[in-house]
């Protein structure tokens, strides 16, 4: 059976698995897009496949992410054989010597090729920096990761062909929106417990300073006559930060414990300012 979306990364908090339940929540027409935090980008690529719109924006603040998107929609070809060249050499020593590489050292199909290879054959497939924004996950315990999606690759790229893609912080990319626009919002989610939060997708950590001042974008965005759907935990303080605006819930199955065997259903939020 042909996959609904392609993927390139495994990426936490991604929303592969809501796309049923978020089509009801979609505008029915969409002319220009924007995704200010785009991840893993099943909803971006979803929505292009599915609602084409003409202009599309993405956006991310992680630059290594930004740079694999700018490499598959470019270079395809070269980064397709730099993954192999990774999949080939794949074991324990050529893993750590390709994550002691210093990517800002790396030409920008090299780059691409380290990171998604990283992703792919690190423990749990999850992107995690420390506070020095190091790359600093161990070895996965597969012998044989799917380091090298040459389909998915090929059908991203022919996706991204007409996408801006920018590496900026979320409230700069509000300044690309005009009225009439359909922005999605997936920002890190606010903890549902103090000091359970995952915010290492970037060095700097996402927190109540951070929600607030993009419930203070999603109004100017409002005000601007955009159409918001913004995504976040089930918790009081976003039900409250969002308050008048017409807010859903929808069922994820979420990693519990940060123990990854353990998989359960949570609530989350879906705020939108439009019917
Ligand atoms: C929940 S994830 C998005 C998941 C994505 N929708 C998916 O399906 O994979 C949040 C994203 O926000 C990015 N991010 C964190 N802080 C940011 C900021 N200040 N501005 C823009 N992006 C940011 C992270 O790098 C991460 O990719």
């Amino acid at each position: 059976m042909k996959k609904e979306v392609p993927g390139f990364v495994k990426w936490a908090g991604g929303k592969k698995q809501l796309l049923g339940q978020f089509k009801n929540y979609f505008p029915k027409q969409i002319n220009r897009y924007l995704e200010p935090f785009v991840g893993g980008g099943s909803v971006a690529f979803s929505i292009i496949k599915n609602h084409m719109p003409k202009e599309i924006i993405i956006s991310d603040s992680n630059e290594e992410l930004i740079n694999a998107y700018e490499v598959i929609r470019d270079n395809t070809g070269e980064l397709i054989e730099k993954l192999k060249q990774y999949k080939n050499a794949h074991n324990k020593d050529n893993y750590y010597k390709a994550r002691d590489l210093q990517p800002g050292k790396l030409n920008k199909i090299e780059r691409a090729a380290r990171f998604i290879y990283l992703n792919k054959s690190c423990f749990n497939g999850l992107y995690r920096v420390n506070s020095s924004g190091k790359f600093n996950v161990p070895i996965g315990s597969s012998k044989h990761p799917a380091i090298l999606m040459e389909d998915d690759l090929k059908e991203i790229s022919a996706l991204l062909q007409n996408v801006t893609v920018k590496a900026l912080p979320f409230e700069n990319v509000a300044n690309y929106a005009k009225t009439g626009d359909f922005i999605y919002l997936d920002p890190p989610y606010y903890p549902l417990k103090k000091g359970k939060s995952f915010t290492t997708y970037t060095k700097e950590a996402f927190l109540e300073k951070e929600q607030e001042k993009l419930s203070e974008v999603f109004r100017s965005l409002d005000k601007k006559g955009c159409k918001i759907m913004l995504s976040n935990s089930d918790t009081d303080f976003i039900k409250k930060l969002y308050k008048g605006y017409n807010i859903n819930t929808v069922q994820a199955s979420r990693m519990i414990n940060s123990d990854a065997t353990k998989r359960g259903k949570i609530s989350e939020l879906v705020i939108r300012n439009y019917e």
